[in-house]
Protein backbone atom coordinates (compact mmCIF):
# COMPACT_ATOMS: atom_id res chain seq x y z
CA UNK A 1 0.00 0.00 0.00
CA UNK A 2 1.04 3.42 -0.78
CA UNK A 3 1.68 5.79 2.45
CA UNK A 4 -0.33 8.93 2.45
CA UNK A 5 1.89 11.90 1.18
CA UNK A 6 1.37 14.99 3.48
CA UNK A 7 3.45 18.05 3.65
CA UNK A 8 3.99 17.37 7.22
CA UNK A 9 6.45 14.39 6.05
CA UNK A 10 8.54 17.51 4.23
CA UNK A 11 10.23 18.46 8.06
CA UNK A 12 10.58 14.54 8.75
CA UNK A 13 12.50 13.62 5.62
CA UNK A 14 13.53 16.26 3.46
CA UNK A 15 16.77 18.19 3.83
CA UNK A 16 15.52 22.10 5.72
CA UNK A 17 17.00 24.09 3.00
CA UNK A 18 13.81 24.41 1.47
CA UNK A 19 10.45 26.03 2.54
CA UNK A 20 7.86 25.00 0.69
CA UNK A 21 4.60 26.20 0.63
CA UNK A 22 1.42 24.26 3.01
CA UNK A 23 -0.34 22.71 0.18
CA UNK A 24 1.50 20.12 -1.96
CA UNK A 25 0.32 20.36 -5.84
CA UNK A 26 -0.29 17.61 -8.20
CA UNK A 27 -1.59 17.99 -11.35
CA UNK A 28 -1.27 20.88 -13.85
CA UNK A 29 -3.16 21.93 -17.25
CA UNK A 30 -1.98 25.05 -18.99
CA UNK A 31 -1.80 28.11 -17.02
CA UNK A 32 -3.57 26.30 -13.81
CA UNK A 33 -2.46 24.00 -11.01
CA UNK A 34 -3.95 21.71 -9.00
CA UNK A 35 -3.29 20.53 -5.39
CA UNK A 36 -3.74 17.30 -3.09
CA UNK A 37 -7.00 18.91 -1.90
CA UNK A 38 -8.24 19.94 -5.05
CA UNK A 39 -7.63 23.86 -5.18
CA UNK A 40 -7.50 25.22 -8.15
CA UNK A 41 -4.24 28.01 -9.01
CA UNK A 42 -3.12 30.59 -11.87
CA UNK A 43 0.30 29.89 -12.44
CA UNK A 44 2.05 33.67 -12.70
CA UNK A 45 5.49 31.74 -11.77
CA UNK A 46 6.10 28.75 -13.96
CA UNK A 47 8.22 27.48 -11.06
CA UNK A 48 10.85 30.01 -10.86
CA UNK A 49 10.47 30.69 -14.69
CA UNK A 50 11.06 27.74 -16.38
CA UNK A 51 7.56 26.08 -17.61
CA UNK A 52 7.50 28.82 -20.64
CA UNK A 53 5.30 26.34 -22.26
CA UNK A 54 3.06 25.69 -19.73
CA UNK A 55 2.02 22.50 -17.91
CA UNK A 56 1.71 19.39 -19.72
CA UNK A 57 1.76 20.81 -23.02
CA UNK A 58 0.60 18.14 -25.11
CA UNK A 59 3.79 18.25 -28.03
CA UNK A 60 6.41 18.16 -24.94
CA UNK A 61 4.41 15.09 -23.33
CA UNK A 62 4.41 13.40 -26.60
CA UNK A 63 8.15 13.55 -27.17
CA UNK A 64 8.94 12.78 -23.97
CA UNK A 65 6.70 9.65 -24.23
CA UNK A 66 8.15 8.48 -27.65
CA UNK A 67 11.77 9.22 -26.44
CA UNK A 68 11.29 7.53 -23.49
CA UNK A 69 10.12 4.49 -25.57
CA UNK A 70 13.14 4.47 -28.21
CA UNK A 71 16.19 5.80 -25.91
CA UNK A 72 17.42 7.25 -22.10
CA UNK A 73 20.67 7.43 -21.94
CA UNK A 74 24.13 6.22 -23.54
CA UNK A 75 26.68 8.39 -21.47
CA UNK A 76 28.83 10.86 -23.24
CA UNK A 77 31.21 8.61 -24.58
CA UNK A 78 28.85 8.00 -27.57
CA UNK A 79 26.75 11.05 -29.11
CA UNK A 80 23.12 10.98 -29.79
CA UNK A 81 20.81 12.40 -32.44
CA UNK A 82 18.67 14.09 -30.10
CA UNK A 83 21.79 16.06 -28.60
CA UNK A 84 23.48 16.81 -31.97
CA UNK A 85 19.81 17.88 -33.67
CA UNK A 86 19.40 20.29 -30.42
CA UNK A 87 22.73 21.53 -31.01
CA UNK A 88 22.50 22.09 -34.73
CA UNK A 89 19.41 24.06 -33.65
CA UNK A 90 20.99 26.56 -31.13
CA UNK A 91 23.87 27.06 -32.78
CA UNK A 92 21.78 27.75 -35.77
CA UNK A 93 19.75 30.37 -33.78
CA UNK A 94 21.92 32.30 -32.14
CA UNK A 95 26.01 33.78 -32.05
CA UNK A 96 27.52 30.98 -30.81
CA UNK A 97 29.14 27.60 -33.19
CA UNK A 98 29.71 24.98 -29.62
CA UNK A 99 27.27 23.79 -27.41
CA UNK A 100 28.38 21.84 -24.22
CA UNK A 101 25.47 19.78 -22.21
CA UNK A 102 24.82 20.64 -18.91
CA UNK A 103 21.41 19.47 -16.30
CA UNK A 104 21.15 22.84 -14.64
CA UNK A 105 21.55 26.49 -14.47
CA UNK A 106 24.68 26.67 -11.99
CA UNK A 107 26.23 23.58 -13.90
CA UNK A 108 26.32 25.70 -17.11
CA UNK A 109 27.62 28.24 -15.26
CA UNK A 110 30.22 26.43 -13.83
CA UNK A 111 31.22 25.10 -17.54
CA UNK A 112 31.46 28.61 -18.55
CA UNK A 113 33.77 30.49 -15.91
CA UNK A 114 35.77 27.25 -16.07
CA UNK A 115 36.18 27.67 -19.90
CA UNK A 116 36.50 31.43 -19.58
CA UNK A 117 39.83 30.92 -17.38
CA UNK A 118 40.78 27.97 -19.54
CA UNK A 119 41.15 30.00 -22.87
CA UNK A 120 42.76 33.04 -20.52
CA UNK A 121 45.18 30.48 -19.68
CA UNK A 122 45.49 28.80 -23.23
CA UNK A 123 45.93 32.68 -24.65
CA UNK A 124 47.48 34.48 -22.38
CA UNK A 125 48.98 32.33 -19.41
CA UNK A 126 48.03 32.03 -15.67
CA UNK A 127 48.28 35.38 -14.71
CA UNK A 128 44.97 36.28 -16.62
CA UNK A 129 42.71 34.52 -14.68
CA UNK A 130 40.07 37.09 -12.61
CA UNK A 131 36.49 37.10 -13.13
CA UNK A 132 33.95 40.68 -12.42
CA UNK A 133 30.45 39.81 -11.78
CA UNK A 134 27.91 42.65 -10.85
CA UNK A 135 26.26 42.97 -7.17
CA UNK A 136 22.84 41.36 -6.83
CA UNK A 137 23.62 39.35 -9.89
CA UNK A 138 22.88 35.01 -8.96
CA UNK A 139 24.47 32.31 -11.26
CA UNK A 140 24.04 29.23 -8.90
CA UNK A 141 24.48 27.62 -5.91
CA UNK A 142 27.69 25.70 -6.94
CA UNK A 143 31.01 26.86 -4.56
CA UNK A 144 32.56 28.61 -7.65
CA UNK A 145 29.07 30.15 -8.96
CA UNK A 146 27.96 31.28 -5.51
CA UNK A 147 31.43 33.12 -5.29
CA UNK A 148 30.69 34.54 -8.44
CA UNK A 149 27.13 35.86 -7.78
CA UNK A 150 26.80 39.35 -5.90
CA UNK A 151 24.83 37.90 -3.21
CA UNK A 152 26.79 37.65 -0.18
CA UNK A 153 24.55 35.85 1.76
CA UNK A 154 24.56 32.89 -0.13
CA UNK A 155 28.67 32.16 0.30
CA UNK A 156 28.04 32.67 4.16
CA UNK A 157 29.79 30.16 5.92
CA UNK A 158 31.54 28.17 3.09
CA UNK A 159 34.85 29.50 3.20
CA UNK A 160 37.03 29.39 1.39
CA UNK A 161 35.63 30.09 -1.56
CA UNK A 162 37.63 30.01 -4.84
CA UNK A 163 39.48 33.74 -5.03
CA UNK A 164 40.20 35.49 -8.56
CA UNK A 165 36.32 37.24 -8.48
CA UNK A 166 35.71 40.75 -8.21
CA UNK A 167 32.15 42.25 -7.72
CA UNK A 168 31.03 45.38 -9.27
CA UNK A 169 28.00 47.89 -9.45
CA UNK A 170 25.50 47.16 -11.54
CA UNK A 171 24.92 49.57 -14.85
CA UNK A 172 27.57 51.73 -13.66
CA UNK A 173 30.35 51.90 -16.24
CA UNK A 174 32.56 54.05 -14.36
CA UNK A 175 33.00 51.28 -11.52
CA UNK A 176 33.42 48.31 -13.99
CA UNK A 177 36.50 50.75 -15.34
CA UNK A 178 37.97 50.96 -12.33
CA UNK A 179 38.21 47.25 -11.75
CA UNK A 180 38.61 45.66 -15.07
CA UNK A 181 42.62 45.06 -16.52
CA UNK A 182 44.25 43.02 -18.27
CA UNK A 183 44.42 40.53 -15.47
CA UNK A 184 40.28 39.89 -15.90
CA UNK A 185 39.56 37.27 -17.71
CA UNK A 186 35.65 37.48 -18.15
CA UNK A 187 33.20 39.42 -17.16
CA UNK A 188 30.04 37.89 -16.57
CA UNK A 189 26.38 39.48 -16.30
CA UNK A 190 22.91 38.58 -16.36
CA UNK A 191 21.39 41.10 -19.14
CA UNK A 192 18.72 41.78 -16.82
CA UNK A 193 19.24 40.58 -13.25
CA UNK A 194 16.23 38.55 -12.04
CA UNK A 195 17.08 36.98 -8.68
CA UNK A 196 18.31 40.40 -7.64
CA UNK A 197 15.11 42.08 -8.06
CA UNK A 198 14.17 42.32 -12.38
CA UNK A 199 16.68 45.08 -13.62
CA UNK A 200 17.67 45.39 -17.14
CA UNK A 201 20.54 46.28 -18.43
CA UNK A 202 21.00 49.59 -19.82
CA UNK A 203 21.45 48.67 -23.55
CA UNK A 204 24.54 51.52 -24.15
CA UNK A 205 25.98 49.86 -20.52
CA UNK A 206 25.76 46.52 -21.92
CA UNK A 207 27.44 48.08 -25.27
CA UNK A 208 30.46 49.73 -23.40
CA UNK A 209 31.26 46.51 -21.19
CA UNK A 210 31.85 45.00 -24.29
CA UNK A 211 33.82 47.49 -25.28
CA UNK A 212 35.63 47.46 -22.07
CA UNK A 213 36.30 43.46 -22.55
CA UNK A 214 37.35 43.76 -26.04
CA UNK A 215 39.74 46.33 -25.19
CA UNK A 216 41.33 43.91 -22.28
CA UNK A 217 41.00 40.94 -24.11
CA UNK A 218 38.84 39.79 -21.24
CA UNK A 219 35.64 37.53 -22.79
CA UNK A 220 31.70 38.32 -22.02
CA UNK A 221 29.70 36.02 -20.51
CA UNK A 222 25.66 36.77 -20.78
CA UNK A 223 24.50 34.44 -17.94
CA UNK A 224 20.81 33.93 -19.47
CA UNK A 225 19.44 30.76 -17.65
CA UNK A 226 16.28 33.17 -16.48
CA UNK A 227 15.98 35.52 -19.49
CA UNK A 228 16.47 32.81 -22.20
CA UNK A 229 14.26 30.69 -24.04
CA UNK A 230 11.83 33.71 -25.29
CA UNK A 231 11.22 35.22 -22.25
CA UNK A 232 12.14 38.16 -23.04
CA UNK A 233 10.35 38.37 -26.79
CA UNK A 234 13.52 37.48 -28.66
CA UNK A 235 14.91 34.07 -28.30
CA UNK A 236 17.36 35.24 -26.12
CA UNK A 237 17.58 38.73 -24.51
CA UNK A 238 21.33 39.34 -25.90
CA UNK A 239 19.44 40.42 -29.17
CA UNK A 240 17.95 43.31 -27.54
CA UNK A 241 20.70 44.67 -26.53
CA UNK A 242 23.08 44.87 -29.42
CA UNK A 243 25.98 43.16 -28.03
CA UNK A 244 27.40 39.27 -29.03
CA UNK A 245 28.73 37.68 -25.74
CA UNK A 246 31.28 34.96 -26.07
CA UNK A 247 29.82 32.49 -23.96
CA UNK A 248 26.08 32.28 -22.89
CA UNK A 249 24.69 29.90 -20.60
CA UNK A 250 20.46 28.74 -20.92
CA UNK A 251 18.81 26.37 -19.19
CA UNK A 252 14.69 26.64 -16.79
CA UNK A 253 12.80 27.47 -20.08
CA UNK A 254 15.07 24.96 -21.81
CA UNK A 255 13.61 21.93 -20.75
CA UNK A 256 10.29 23.20 -19.57
CA UNK A 257 10.45 21.83 -16.42
CA UNK A 258 12.75 18.68 -17.34
CA UNK A 259 16.31 19.39 -16.47
CA UNK A 260 18.60 20.57 -19.02
CA UNK A 261 21.27 23.22 -19.69
CA UNK A 262 23.19 24.46 -22.35
CA UNK A 263 26.52 26.70 -22.32
CA UNK A 264 26.90 28.52 -25.56
CA UNK A 265 30.14 29.67 -27.44
CA UNK A 266 32.19 30.95 -30.26
CA UNK A 267 34.35 28.32 -31.97
CA UNK A 268 37.59 29.70 -30.75
CA UNK A 269 36.63 30.16 -27.40
CA UNK A 270 35.33 26.97 -27.26
CA UNK A 271 38.85 25.17 -28.56
CA UNK A 272 39.51 25.87 -25.03
CA UNK A 273 37.58 22.74 -23.79
CA UNK A 274 39.96 20.50 -25.45
CA UNK A 275 39.23 15.94 -25.11
CA UNK A 276 39.15 15.75 -20.79
CA UNK A 277 39.16 19.21 -19.69
CA UNK A 278 35.55 18.97 -18.53
CA UNK A 279 32.24 16.60 -18.50
CA UNK A 280 29.11 15.41 -17.02
CA UNK A 281 27.19 12.33 -16.96
CA UNK A 282 24.08 13.56 -17.72
CA UNK A 283 24.86 16.39 -19.73
CA UNK A 284 23.31 16.42 -23.49
CA UNK A 285 20.93 12.91 -22.02
CA UNK A 286 18.76 12.19 -25.17
CA UNK A 287 15.57 12.31 -22.65
CA UNK A 288 16.63 16.16 -21.92
CA UNK A 289 17.76 17.28 -25.51
CA UNK A 290 14.12 15.72 -27.48
CA UNK A 291 12.25 18.32 -24.97
CA UNK A 292 14.41 20.96 -25.63
CA UNK A 293 14.49 20.49 -28.94
CA UNK A 294 10.51 20.56 -28.98
CA UNK A 295 10.80 23.41 -26.73
CA UNK A 296 12.49 25.60 -28.89
CA UNK A 297 10.71 24.44 -32.18
CA UNK A 298 7.67 25.80 -30.66
CA UNK A 299 9.02 29.05 -28.70
CA UNK A 300 10.98 30.13 -31.54
CA UNK A 301 8.29 31.49 -34.03
CA UNK A 302 6.79 34.60 -34.63
CA UNK A 303 3.50 33.41 -33.50
CA UNK A 304 4.81 32.66 -29.73
CA UNK A 305 7.61 35.69 -29.80
CA UNK A 306 5.27 38.40 -30.88
CA UNK A 307 2.86 37.38 -27.97
CA UNK A 308 5.27 37.15 -25.33
CA UNK A 309 5.18 41.02 -26.80
CA UNK A 310 1.37 41.32 -26.75
CA UNK A 311 0.80 40.02 -22.97
CA UNK A 312 4.04 41.98 -21.47
CA UNK A 313 1.61 45.27 -22.18
CA UNK A 314 -1.14 43.42 -20.62
CA UNK A 315 0.62 42.64 -17.52
CA UNK A 316 1.83 45.97 -17.51
CA UNK A 317 -1.96 47.41 -18.20
CA UNK A 318 -2.90 45.10 -15.17
CA UNK A 319 -0.61 46.12 -12.59
CA UNK A 320 -0.98 49.47 -13.50
CA UNK A 321 -4.82 49.46 -12.71
CA UNK A 322 -4.41 47.91 -9.89
CA UNK A 323 -1.18 50.01 -8.89
CA UNK A 324 -3.30 53.12 -9.30
CA UNK A 325 -5.97 52.10 -7.38
CA UNK A 326 -3.92 50.94 -3.92
CA UNK A 327 -0.77 52.69 -4.85
CA UNK A 328 1.22 49.61 -3.60
CA UNK A 329 3.94 50.06 -6.41
CA UNK A 330 6.83 52.31 -7.05
CA UNK A 331 7.84 50.82 -9.82
CA UNK A 332 6.59 47.90 -12.56
CA UNK A 333 9.49 46.92 -14.69
CA UNK A 334 10.75 43.99 -16.83
CA UNK A 335 11.36 42.57 -20.56
CA UNK A 336 8.84 40.34 -21.98
CA UNK A 337 7.24 37.79 -19.46
CA UNK A 338 10.05 38.40 -16.68
CA UNK A 339 8.52 41.22 -14.62
CA UNK A 340 8.93 42.87 -11.31
CA UNK A 341 6.87 45.22 -9.35
CA UNK A 342 8.81 47.12 -6.61
CA UNK A 343 7.01 47.74 -3.51
CA UNK A 344 6.56 51.18 -2.12
CA UNK A 345 8.48 52.37 0.83
CA UNK A 346 5.89 51.89 3.21
CA UNK A 347 5.75 47.99 2.43
CA UNK A 348 9.30 47.33 2.16
CA UNK A 349 10.64 44.46 2.99
CA UNK A 350 7.00 43.37 2.08
CA UNK A 351 7.39 41.55 -0.93
CA UNK A 352 6.43 38.19 0.31
CA UNK A 353 2.95 39.12 2.14
CA UNK A 354 1.49 39.52 -1.79
CA UNK A 355 3.13 35.86 -2.69
CA UNK A 356 1.22 34.50 0.25
CA UNK A 357 -2.10 36.10 0.50
CA UNK A 358 -2.10 35.72 -3.60
CA UNK A 359 -1.63 31.82 -3.22
CA UNK A 360 -4.22 31.96 -0.51
CA UNK A 361 -6.80 33.91 -3.90
CA UNK A 362 -5.36 30.76 -6.10
CA UNK A 363 -2.77 32.24 -7.19
CA UNK A 364 1.14 31.45 -8.07
CA UNK A 365 3.88 34.52 -8.06
CA UNK A 366 7.30 34.54 -7.40
CA UNK A 367 9.23 37.22 -5.39
CA UNK A 368 12.78 38.93 -6.02
CA UNK A 369 14.30 39.87 -3.50
CA UNK A 370 12.33 41.55 -0.09
CA UNK A 371 11.14 44.52 -2.43
CA UNK A 372 10.02 43.32 -5.79
CA UNK A 373 7.17 40.90 -6.83
CA UNK A 374 8.17 38.79 -9.36
CA UNK A 375 6.22 37.46 -12.31
CA UNK A 376 7.31 35.07 -14.97
CA UNK A 377 4.19 32.78 -16.37
CA UNK A 378 4.19 30.96 -19.47
CA UNK A 379 4.58 32.61 -22.74
CA UNK A 380 1.37 31.20 -23.77
CA UNK A 381 -0.57 31.95 -20.98
CA UNK A 382 -4.37 32.73 -22.44
CA UNK A 383 -5.15 35.91 -21.95
CA UNK A 384 -8.41 34.86 -20.09
CA UNK A 385 -5.75 33.75 -17.35
CA UNK A 386 -4.17 36.76 -17.12
CA UNK A 387 -7.36 38.41 -16.53
CA UNK A 388 -8.85 35.84 -13.67
CA UNK A 389 -5.31 35.77 -12.37
CA UNK A 390 -5.15 39.37 -11.77
CA UNK A 391 -8.72 39.53 -10.36
CA UNK A 392 -7.11 36.97 -7.92
CA UNK A 393 -3.94 39.43 -7.46
CA UNK A 394 -6.38 42.15 -6.43
CA UNK A 395 -7.66 40.37 -4.02
CA UNK A 396 -4.35 39.56 -2.62
CA UNK A 397 -3.11 43.12 -2.72
CA UNK A 398 -5.99 44.16 -0.75
CA UNK A 399 -5.18 42.30 1.95
CA UNK A 400 -1.84 43.00 1.78
CA UNK A 401 -2.63 46.36 2.36
CA UNK A 402 -5.24 45.80 5.14
CA UNK A 403 -2.89 43.81 6.87
CA UNK A 404 -0.39 46.78 7.18
CA UNK A 405 -3.58 48.54 8.47
CA UNK A 406 -3.94 46.31 11.13
C1 LIG B 1 20.39 33.99 -13.88
C2 LIG B 1 20.47 32.64 -13.20
N1 LIG B 1 21.60 31.93 -13.33
C3 LIG B 1 21.72 30.71 -12.76
C4 LIG B 1 20.71 30.16 -12.02
C5 LIG B 1 20.88 28.82 -11.39
O1 LIG B 1 20.16 27.86 -12.09
P1 LIG B 1 19.90 26.42 -11.46
O2 LIG B 1 19.06 26.62 -10.23
O3 LIG B 1 19.21 25.65 -12.56
O4 LIG B 1 21.25 25.85 -11.12
C6 LIG B 1 19.51 30.88 -11.86
C7 LIG B 1 18.41 30.35 -11.04
O5 LIG B 1 17.56 31.04 -10.55
C8 LIG B 1 19.40 32.15 -12.46
O6 LIG B 1 18.28 32.89 -12.34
Amino acid sequence: MTEQVTRAMFDDVMAPNYAPAAMIPVRGEGSRVWDQEGKEYIDFAGGIAVTALGHSHPTLVDTMREQAGKLWHLSNVMTNEPALRLAKKLTDKTFADRVFFANSGGEANEAAFKLARRYAFDHFGPEKNEIISFYQSFHGRTLFTVSVGGQPKYTEGFAPVPGGIKHCDYNDIDALKGLISDKTCAVVMEPIQGEGGIIPADPEFAQQVRAMCDEHKALLVFDEVQSGVGRTGTLYAYEQTGVTPDILTTAKALGNGFPVAAMLATAEVANSLAVGTHGSTYGGNPMAAAVAEAVIDIVDTPEVLDGVKKRHQLFVDELTAINDKYHVFKDIRGMGLLMGAEVSDELAGHAKDFLTHAADEGLFVLVAGPNVVRFAPSLIIPEADIKEGFQRFERAVAKTVADLKK
